[in-house]
C-alpha cells in the first residue's frame, strides 16, 4: 500500500518548490496546468486524511493575484476578505452573533454597496499617493502605483489639512458598464478575446505593463476602508465621511442601519437600484460603526467578524459541461468554448458559454461531465461560474486545461507577454487564418465583394485564393470548376470585383485585416499618411504622433509591413489597381461654411477623432489654432476638458459648443 503521509509531504514540497520558482524565481519549470494538477491532488489526499491537516499546506494559501512583472509589496494591515452570506437569514445570524460579541451592548451597522472590480490599497503620506498595491495573496500584493496614478478619480495630492500623516484606503478599481461595452465593441472588431465581466476587465487593466494603456481605460474607482493610526473618527462612517472631503470617491449610498429591518430594506432597495448604477455591484457589505466595538469583535483567520457581506441572486442554472472546444479566429486568436446540455437562463436556451482565455479556465477548474453553474449576470454571453465539484464521481472525466497546439494546424500557440489570449502564430498556413482574413477583405465595411464564408471556403478548398491578391487573378472558367456556380454567378463576382477597385483607400487598409488596425484606426491612419506606401514606410514615433495611434498599434503596423508576404500581396493589390491613396475628390470635398472662423478643440471626442475635427475645419475654410484667445470664435469642446480651458473661453466670451452643434454648422 502506498505511504499517503509521505505522499502528501512530498507534493506538499514540490508544490512549494513551484511557488518559489513562480513567485519569486518569476522562471516556472512547470506549466500552470501541471501545477493546479498537483494540486488538485494534494486537496484530495488531504480531504481524504484530514489526520495529515497543516495550516502551512500550499492548499491552504488564499487565491492570489500576484504577477511576476511587478515589485511585490508586504501589505502594513493584511488584506482580508469577507465572509459571504446569502439570505436574510444568514444576515439575521450575523447580527445576532453581533449582539452576543459585544454583549448586548446597542451597536450601529454601516451598509454599503459591495462593488465588483478588484480591490485596491492606497497607502498616503503627507497628503500625497506613495504607493498603491493589489490584494496579491493578501499578505504581500503587486505595486501598481503606476497604472493607478492615471486613474483621474484617484487624488494624487489630498484635498483639506486634517488627514494624518500617513494612512492607509482601500477601494475598488471599476470599469464602468459603458466603458466596457465601449472596450469590448473595439476588441470584438479587432477580433481580440472579449472581457467576460468588468471586474475582469478592471483586473486585466490594472495589470498592464504600459501605463498608456490603463489610462485610455477610463477607470474608476470607489473606496470603503480608512485603516492607520490617528484616524479622524472613532466611526467607520466618520472616517468615510472624511475620507470624501480629502477627495476620495466615497459612494454617498451608505447608509448607518439600527435594526436588523433597516438592512433588509437597504438591501431590497439596492437589489433593484444597483441596476441603474454606472458601475457593477454583486452585494451588500455590512460593518460594525464602531471602531471601538470592531476591535473588541476582531478577526478570524480569513475575515473580520465586524463585518460580513451579502451577496445578491444571479440567474444562474445548473447544467452539464460536455466538451470545450477551441475555436481559432483570423487573427490567430484562440477562444475556448464550452458545450454544454442545453439549460434554461433568463428566458432563453443556453447550450454554450464562452469560456475567454486559458486564466479563467485554470480558475474555474473544470473537468468533462462536470454540473456547472451558468450565469447571465450583467454579461451579454452566459458565463460558467463554477462547478459543483461535490456533484463529482469517480466517473469524471478529464481536467479541462487550454490546449498547447492549434486544433487546425497544429502549431504551438503562443501567448504574448500581458496578453489573456493565446495565438496560433501560424499565420500564412493555418486555414482558418487565411479564410477568416479573406473574409474580412471581403466584408461590406471592407471591400464589399459579393461573397459569403462558403465561397471562401470553395476557393479555398479549390487551392485558388489564399491571399486577398489572388481573388483578382479568378476567373469564370476557375469559377465554373467549383460545384453550384453557374455562368450567371461567376460573372456577377467578377464584376463585384471590379467594382471593388472603386473603394476608398482607407477600408482598403481596414480590409487587410493588420491586428488592431479596425475601421476608425485605418481612417485615421489613411488621413494621416494619405498613401499605402507612405504608411508603410513610417517610423514609429510617426505613427504614435497620430492622434490616438498608440505604441501597440504602431508596432503592429511596422510588422505588418516588415513581412516580405504581407509586401508582396499589398504590391498586387496595388497592380490590380485598388485605392492605395486618399483620393483627390475626398480631399477636396471642400466648402466654405467656417470661413473666417478661429476654433479650436479641447477634449475627447465619440463621434471623430480630434484630427478629423481638425481636418474639418480646415476642409471648410475654418482655422483650427491651438490656444483660446481674443481672437477665438468657437472652443469645439469634448469629454475631459480641463477647467482652466472652459473659464477662459467664458471669460473671453468665446462661445463653447459640443460635437453635434459643430456637425449641424456643417450640415445646415
Ligand atoms: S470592506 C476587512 N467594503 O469585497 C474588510 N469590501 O470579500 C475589507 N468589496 O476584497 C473589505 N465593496 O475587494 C469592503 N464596500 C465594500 C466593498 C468591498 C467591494 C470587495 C473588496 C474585498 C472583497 C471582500
Amino acid at each position: 500500500m502506498e505511504d499517503t503521509g509521505g505522499r502528501i509531504r512530498q507534493l506538499r514540497r514540490d508544490l512549494g518548490q513551484h511557488n518559489y520558482y513562480y513567485y519569486v524565481l518569476a522562471r516556472p519549470i512547470i506549466s500552470d496546468c501541471e501545477f493546479d494538477r498537483m494540486m488538485v491532488a494534494l486537496q484530495v489526499l488531504e480531504a481524504e486524511h484530514p489526520e495529515y491537516a497543516d495550516p502551512h499546506s500550499p492548499t491552504q494559501r488564499v487565491g492570489s493575484d500576484l504577477s511576476k512583472e511587478f515589485n511585490q509589496v508586504l501589505h502594513v494591515y493584511p488584506m482580508l476578505s469577507l465572509g459571504n452570506t446569502y439570505s436574510e437569514g444568514e444576515v439575521g445570524d450575523f447580527y445576532e452573533r453581533t449582539v452576543r460579541g459585544l454583549n448586548g451592548e446597542p451597536f450601529e451597522i454601516v451598509a454599503e454597496l459591495k462593488y465588483d472590480g478588484t480591490s485596491i490599497s492606497l497607502i498616503y503620506e503627507k497628503g500625497r499617493l506613495l504607493r498603491a498595491v493589489t490584494r496579491g495573496d493578501g499578505t504581500r500584493g503587486d505595486d501598481v502605483t503606476a497604472n493607478v496614478k492615471t486613474i483621474r478619480s484617484i487624488p494624487l495630492k489630498l484635498m483639506g489639512d486634517n488627514f494624518p500623516d500617513s494612512f492607509e484606503i482601500r477601494g475598488e478599481i471599476l470599469l464602468p458598464w459603458a466603458e466596457f461595452d465601449r472596450i469590448n465593441k473595439e476588441r470584438e472588431e479587432q477580433e481580440e478575446l472579449l472581457f467576460a465581466n468588468p471586474r475582469n476587465a478592471a483586473a486585466g487593466t490594472l495589470k498592464q505593463q504600459n501605463p498608456a494603456v490603463v489610462a485610455s481605460r477610463k477607470l474608476d474607482a470607489y473606496f470603503y476602508y480608512l485603516l492607520g493610526e490617528n484616524l479622524p473618527s472613532e466611526s467607520h462612517y466618520g472616517n468615510l465621511e472624511a475620507a470624501r472631503s480629502w477627495g476620495f470617491k466615497v459612494p454617498d449610498v451608505i447608509q448607518i442601519c439600527r435594526t436588523p429591518q433597516d438592512i433588509f430594506d437597504y438591501i431590497a432597495r439596492w437589489d433593484m437600484e444597483r441596476k441603474e448604477l454606472p458601475v457593477a455591484t454583486d452585494g451588500i457589505v455590512l460593518k460594525v460603526n464602531s471602531l471601538r466595538q470592531q476591535r473588541n469583535l476582531g478577526f478570524t483567520a480569513k475575515s473580520p467578524r465586524w463585518a460580513i457581506s451579502y451577496k445578491f441572486q444571479a440567474e444562474r442554472a445548473v447544467t452539464r459541461l460536455n466538451a470545450v472546444s477551441f475555436q481559432v479566429g483570423r487573427t490567430g486568436a484562440v477562444t475556448p468554448v464550452a458545450n454544454l446540455d442545453p439549460v434554461l437562463l433568463a428566458g432563453t436556451t443556453v447550450k454554450r458559454a464562452s469560456l475567454h482565455n486559458a486564466d479563467i479556465i485554470e480558475g474555474l477548474d473544470l473537468r468533462i461531465g462536470d454540473r456547472v453553474f451558468v450565469e447571465k449576470g450583467g454579461e451579454i454571453i452566459p458565463k460558467i461560474v463554477g462547478t459543483d465539484t461535490e456533484a463529482r464521481d469517480m466517473m469524471s472525466g478529464a481536467k479541462v486545461c487550454f490546449i498547447p497546439r492549434c486544433p487546425e494546424c497544429g502549431t504551438e500557440l503562443v501567448r504574448p507577454k500581458g496578453e489573456a489570449a493565446h495565438y496560433c502564430p501560424n499565420e500564412t498556413g493555418c486555414p482558418p487564418q487565411i479564410k477568416g482574413r479573406i473574409e474580412h477583405f471581403v466584408t461590406r465595411k471592407a471591400m464589399d465583394i459579393n461573397m459569403g464564408p462558403e465561397t471562401v471556403e470553395d476557393l479555398h478548398n479549390a487551392g485558388f485564393v489564399k491571399n486577398a491578391a489572388d481573388l483578382y487573378k479568378l476567373t469564370v472558367h476557375d469559377l465554373l470548376s467549383l460545384e453550384r456556380w453557374a455562368d450567371k454567378s461567376a460573372r456577377n463576382l467578377l464584376e463585384s470585383l471590379r467594382e471593388s477597385k472603386n473603394v476608398p483607400f482607407e477600408r482598403v487598409l481596414y480590409g487587410l485585416g493588420i491586428r488592431y488596425v479596425g475601421e476608425t484606426v485605418a481612417k485615421r491612419l489613411a488621413y494621416a499618411f494619405r498613401t499605402m506606401d507612405e504608411l508603410a514606410e513610417a517610423s514609429l514615433e510617426a505613427l504614435i504622433k497620430v492622434d490616438e495611434i498608440g505604441e501597440r498599434i504602431a508596432q503592429s503596423v511596422i510588422a505588418y509591413f516588415a513581412d516580405e508576404g504581407n509586401r508582396e500581396i499589398v504590391s498586387r493589390l496595388k497592380e490590380e489597381g485598388l485605392q492605395m491613396s486618399v483620393s483627390e475628390e475626398q480631399l477636396s470635398q471642400r466648402s466654405e461654411k467656417l470661413k473666417g472662423l478661429s476654433i479650436v478643440i479641447s477634449g475627447t471626442f465619440s463621434l471623430h477623432s480630434r484630427d478629423e475635427y481638425k481636418a474639418m475645419i480646415e476642409q471648410h475654410g475654418g482655422t483650427n489654432s491651438s490656444a483660446v484667445s481674443g481672437k477665438t470664435d468657437y472652443l469645439l469642446a469634448g469629454d475631459n476638458m480641463g477647467p482652466a480651458k472652459s473659464d477662459k473661453a467664458r471669460k473671453a466670451g468665446v462661445k463653447i459648443i459640443d460635437e453635434n452643434e459643430f456637425l449641424n454648422m456643417l450640415t445646415e
